[in-house]
């Protein structure tokens, strides 16, 4: 898929790097070095044992970002992603790579969808319930520079978690 490049591990960037905190910039053409990126990326996000990564987390302020909640699936490439309907509300736990020892409880939609392009341009709708809808708003939130810390049910609902586990 990715024409036999040679992947690699990126350095997952941390609280309180501020590339975090900005707003990752539109991709205007699908090119070659973006589709390695792609690829580094779902290299990377397997490599932390993570569900999802965001363009700032690995320091290239663009919008790109990958999911794969399970072994099964196929990895998603989502381009220039944006949420276009929200639907209901529900508390649930978050931990974020890029936030390590710690896990929160959040406010997130039940439903929502997501506009992108995929790795050839091609126009994606995509309707995600429960875990997809929270990688989805975890993940566009990340590139226009919000955080899971953001969406807290209240302050006090974050809490440390042993060093080694997975966010
Ligand atoms: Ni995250």
């Amino acid at each position: 898929m990715f024409g036999g490049d040679v992947l690699a591990v990126l350095t997952i960037r941390k609280l309180p790097d501020p590339i975090l905190r900005q707003k990752a910039k539109r991709i205007r053409h699908i090119d070659k070095g973006l589709l390695k990126l792609a690829g580094d990326m779902i290299e990377t996000m397997h490599d932390a044992n993570g569900v999802g990564l965001a363009g700032n987390q690995v320091g290239i302020l663009q919008q790109i970002a990958v999911i794969q909640l399970t072994d099964e699936d196929e990895p998603l490439i989502l381009i220039n992603p944006e949420i276009t309907r929200r639907e209901g509300e529900r508390h649930v736990e978050e931990g974020c790579l890029s936030i390590p020892g710690y896990r929160g409880l959040v406010r997130r939609s039940l439903k929502v969808k997501l506009r992108a392009l995929d790795k050839k341009g091609k126009l994606l709708r995509i309707e995600g319930e429960e875990l997809l809808a929270q990688a989805f708003e975890h993940e566009t939130d990340h590139l226009n520079g919000k955080l899971y810390i953001d969406h807290l049910v209240s302050r006090d609902k974050l809490w440390k978690i042993p060093p080694d586990s997975v966010g």
